[in-house]
């Protein structure tokens, strides 16, 4: 490992969930055109940057050293590759060829957000790299650029900066922000073992190839409602509406997830989905005392590793230490 120069930079970057979740057809592209409404919830990563010494003869092939901090379960190790194929690795080297200069930096990652688990943690990592980065390098970037570096990372990764409640189009990565000053509680039940977000995308194409007139894969409604639902604050009325694309195709590969989401409703949430890609679920809670009963509750019911409680909207990735700006 190469020794630190300078003091770091740590941004503290949330996971997110879909509250709607509509995938069109395959692309030419291999990906999805999806509409999908984002929310940014307290669960979060903290990213740590700090510059290392130059690799002699170094040049943006090179990447920056990646390691993982804080307890790390085996699981997670073997889960979190620390070379190229990391999003962060990929978001320091496209930040790198932006401001023209090597990525000499150590990068360490904290996870709090599931890994592999259909909340975005990877994607998350990768922001908080970028805005942590762009800030050590005190480059002068701007938002939309930042943004567009994200985009061209990962389809979530746009999303993780942005924070708050949005609604996104393409591959996800065009985002409008969505009209949200009320605060949604949530548990979410976290899966032992994790599901592969292209995995769960194939098996969703294989569904709809394999559907007939007598069973059809049903697609979610239009997306209008939920905005509104989302807008009004009402919890209730969204929870009528959550809805996922994706969860036909997770729950295909991973039947066990039918009895969580009933195990949520059992205890009294609201309404529960499955997370993006899964299979983390996610339940709608009437409030914040609620949701800690809920909690309680499916935490004893056997049906998830592990349970939290959580509340968003939340702001996108932050500086929270080693900001010269601050
Ligand atoms: O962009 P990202 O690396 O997060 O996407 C991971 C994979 O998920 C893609 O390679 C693709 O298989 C699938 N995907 C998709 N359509 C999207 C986003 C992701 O098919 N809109």
């Amino acid at each position: 490992m190469l020794s630190a120069v300078g003091p770091p930079v740590t941004v503290r970057v949330p996971a997110k969930i879909n509250l709607h979740l509509a995938v069109g057809d395959l692309r030419a592209d291999g990906y999805h055109d999806l509409v999908t409404v984002f929310q940014a919830l307290n669960l979060f990563d903290e990213i740590s940057v700090v510059s290392t010494h130059p690799r002699r003869g170094a040049d943006h092939a090179d990447g920056p050293d990646v390691e993982l901090l804080g307890d790390v379960s085996e699981a997670d190790r073997a889960a979190v590759p620390l070379d190229g194929s990391n999003l962060v690795w990929k978001a320091a080297v496209a930040l790198a060829e932006v401001a023209d200069r090597e990525p000499d930096v150590r990068i360490g990652i904290r996870k709090s957000i599931p890994v592999a688990g259909g909340m975005a943690g990877g994607s998350a990592d990768a922001a908080g790299t970028l805005l942590a980065l762009s800030t050590l390098w005190r480059l002068d970037l701007g938002r939309e650029a930042l943004m567009q570096v994200a985009a061209q990372v990962g389809s979530d990764v746009a999303f993780a900066l942005h924070g708050g409640t949005a609604l996104g189009t393409g591959r996800g990565e065009n985002l409008v922000p969505v009209l949200s000053r009320h605060t949604f509680h949530w548990v979410v039940a976290l899966s032992d073992h994790g599901l592969s977000t292209p995995t769960v995308f194939g098996e969703l194409d294989r569904l709809r190839a394999a559907a007939t007139a007598e069973s059809p894969v049903r697609r979610v409604g239009d997306v209008e409602p939920v905005l509104e639902a989302v807008a009004s604050g009402e919890a209730r009325s969204l929870a009528l509406l959550l809805g996922n694309d994706l969860q036909a195709a997770a729950v295909s590969l991973d039947p066990g997830l039918r009895r969580t989401l009933r195990a949520g409703v059992a205890a009294g949430a609201l309404a529960g989905v499955v997370s993006g890609s899964g299979p983390t679920c996610v339940f709608l809670c009437a409030d914040g005392p609620d949701a800690v009963r809920v909690a309680a509750e499916l935490a004893g019911a056997g049906v998830c590793r592990t349970v939290r409680v959580a509340h968003g909207p939340v702001p996108g990735a932050r500086v929270t230490d080693g900001d010269p700006a601050r």
